[in-house]
């Protein structure tokens, strides 16, 4: 029996791309899938798909988060894992052109958004005891990402954040890690072809020579979650193809 049956798992993001990759490989292994998203027909289908919840979470609300949190140990008894997966992209400028108003959304969203997320999963997970959270950072938390300031900066905020949570939780049996994917294709990527860029272009940067799939990340993920990576903690795991090698 795989060590995820029965486990409790709640995903925001998980409506799409690399969270809902995640929801179908945790629930594919047994698991219990709560999907957490602003997106509430997607979430409802990817729910019903792996025999899950679906709830409304938006991670700019903290009240909504609080609600879908408690909603999950309600209907299912415990939170075992979190996969903060929700983000955005933002604009596509250089700096001194970055619209302010984009910059507070991405922020807020990609970073503030995954600390509003651990504050409410915390406390059950200390209260337990134990626990495993993977924050969906970036290549982006990593190194500089030209024209995407307000991503990369707030990506590089999830990877301080997990590392410093990390730190003051592991003696309480708590592992955070941060997962940062590289170019992967999901309705974020498709986006940004659609928008006009040639799909070559992001090929071109990768050593080896392709994009990855949301199941790829799905497959990270749950490695972080495992007991095969259990002293594994405050890592940021690039998982890109080659592309942070250089
Ligand atoms: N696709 C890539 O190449 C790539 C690379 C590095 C990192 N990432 C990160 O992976 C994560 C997942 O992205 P993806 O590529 O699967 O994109 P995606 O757009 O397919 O999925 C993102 C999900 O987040 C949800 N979301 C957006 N704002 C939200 C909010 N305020 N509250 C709750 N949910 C919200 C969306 O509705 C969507 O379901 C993101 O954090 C993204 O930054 C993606």
């Amino acid at each position: 029996m795989s060590e995820f049956a029965g486990r409790v798992v709640f995903i925001t993001g998980g409506a799409s791309g690399i969270g809902a990759a995640a929801a179908r490989a945790f629930a594919a292994q047994g698991a219990r899938v709560v999907v957490g998203d602003v997106q509430p027909q997607l979430a409802e289908a990817v729910a019903r798909e792996v025999n899950g919840l679906a709830v409304a979470c938006n991670v700019r609300d903290d009240d909504e988060i609080a609600a879908a949190i408690a909603h999950t140990v309600h209907a299912y008894g415990a939170l075992d894992i979190a996969i903060n997966a929700a983000g955005i992209g933002g604009a596509e400028v250089r700096t001194a052109d970055y619209p302010q108003p984009t910059w507070d959304a991405v922020i807020d969203v990609n970073l503030t958004g995954v600390f509003r997320c651990m504050r409410h999963q915390l406390p059950v997970m200390l209260a337990a005891g134990r626990g495993t959270i993977v924050n969906v950072a970036s290549v982006a938390g990593l190194g500089g990402f030209p024209k995407h300031s307000a991503y990369a900066a707030s990506k590089h905020g999830v990877v301080g954040l997990t590392r410093t949570a990390a730190l003051e939780y592991g003696r309480r049996g708590i592992r955070i890690n941060a997962l940062c994917p590289g170019f992967t294709l999901t309705p974020m990527v498709q986006g940004m072809f659609d928008a006009g860029l040639p799909q070559e272009e992001l090929t071109a940067r990768v050593p080896m020579g392709r994009l990855a799939s949301a199941e790829e990340m799905a497959d990270t993920v749950l490695y972080l979650c495992s007991s095969a990576s259990a002293f594994m903690s405050g890592h940021a795991l690039a998982i890109d193809g080659g592309l942070t090698a250089g």
